[in-house]
């Protein structure tokens, strides 16, 4: 069943990639939600209803938690829950028309499941579940090599760059450099492929979902900076990274 379920979630994102790409070219709305760094779009919200009302076939007694708010009320993880940010990045959607994510993620009984990525501009989907292996369209991934933080490049979103948060900084002066790419499905996308060996967010349920399935099956490390574990229903700050990275940033950090 879940292979079936796969199959059909794969072609869904490659649909809701062409929608995305044929809305890009023509005017669309933006809107502000809570603040002018803070922006959702008709496009957002055109992929969030496709994805949803299709999911709904795809796996039928299934709930969704959605960022736009087309999705379920869900308050626990009882059987199929998928987790879909529409569009991932939408201020670069909106600013750069580049370097955006559409991303979804099932998680069965609580379990990481299944995990899609698309890059949409890239035209590549990230895509694997739990013992199942993880691909870049139907190239296999391996786990990335296990670089230390000193020689890897690390990502921390801008607030963390400009607050001392749990001595963040510390660790991003020990990196060999630090990055941002403003896409949390990107920055995913760059450790699963060992492009960075840290990242280190502040992340909703839809920023983690699909990218906490892949970067485990991998074998990287995805853990909760201020918390013992991961909640998959609530906004954690969350370490992504290789093993080695990981304990060297989870060493300086208070
Ligand atoms: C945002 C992006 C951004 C991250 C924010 C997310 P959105 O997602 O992934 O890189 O720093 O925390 O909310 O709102 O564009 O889907
Ligand atoms: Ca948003
Ligand atoms: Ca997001
Ligand atoms: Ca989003």
């Amino acid at each position: 069943m879940l292979e079936q379920i796969d199959q059909q979630a794969q072609r869904l994102m490659w649909e809701v990639r062409q929608q995305t790409l044929q809305l890009m070219t023509k005017k669309f709305n933006v809107a502000e939600k809570t603040s002018a760094r803070d922006l959702v779009t008709t496009v957002d919200k055109q992929n969030e209803k496709m994805i949803d009302e299709r999911l709904k076939t795809i796996d039928p007694a299934c709930r969704i938690v959605s960022e736009e708010g087309f999705g379920d009320q869900v308050d626990d993880l009882k059987g199929h829950v998928w987790i879909v940010d529409p569009i991932d990045g939408t201020m670069n959607f909106v600013m750069q028309k580049r370097n955006f994510a559409i991303m979804m993620g099932l998680y069965v009984d609580g379990q990481p499941t299944l995990g899609y990525i698309m890059d949409v501009v890239e035209g590549t989907l990230y895509h694997g579940g739990k013992g199942m292996g993880v691909f870049a369209n139907q190239q296999r991934l391996h786990t990335p090599e296990n670089k230390s933080l000193a020689d890897s490049l690390m990502v921390m979103n801008g607030y963390l760059t400009m607050n001392n948060v749990h001595g963040l900084q510390k660790a991003a002066r020990k990196a060999r450099g630090l990055r941002m790419y403003g896409s949390a499905g990107i920055e995913m996308i760059y450790v699963l492929t060992g492009c960075l060996g840290a990242y280190v967010s502040h992340l909703h349920p839809w920023d983690l979902a699909a990218g906490r399935v892949l970067a485990e099956e991998l074998g990287l490390v995805v853990k909760s900076i201020d918390d013992d574990h991961l909640n998959v229903l609530s906004s954690n700050l969350v370490l992504v990274a290789t093993k080695q990275a990981g304990q060297d940033l989870l060493t300086i950090a208070e």
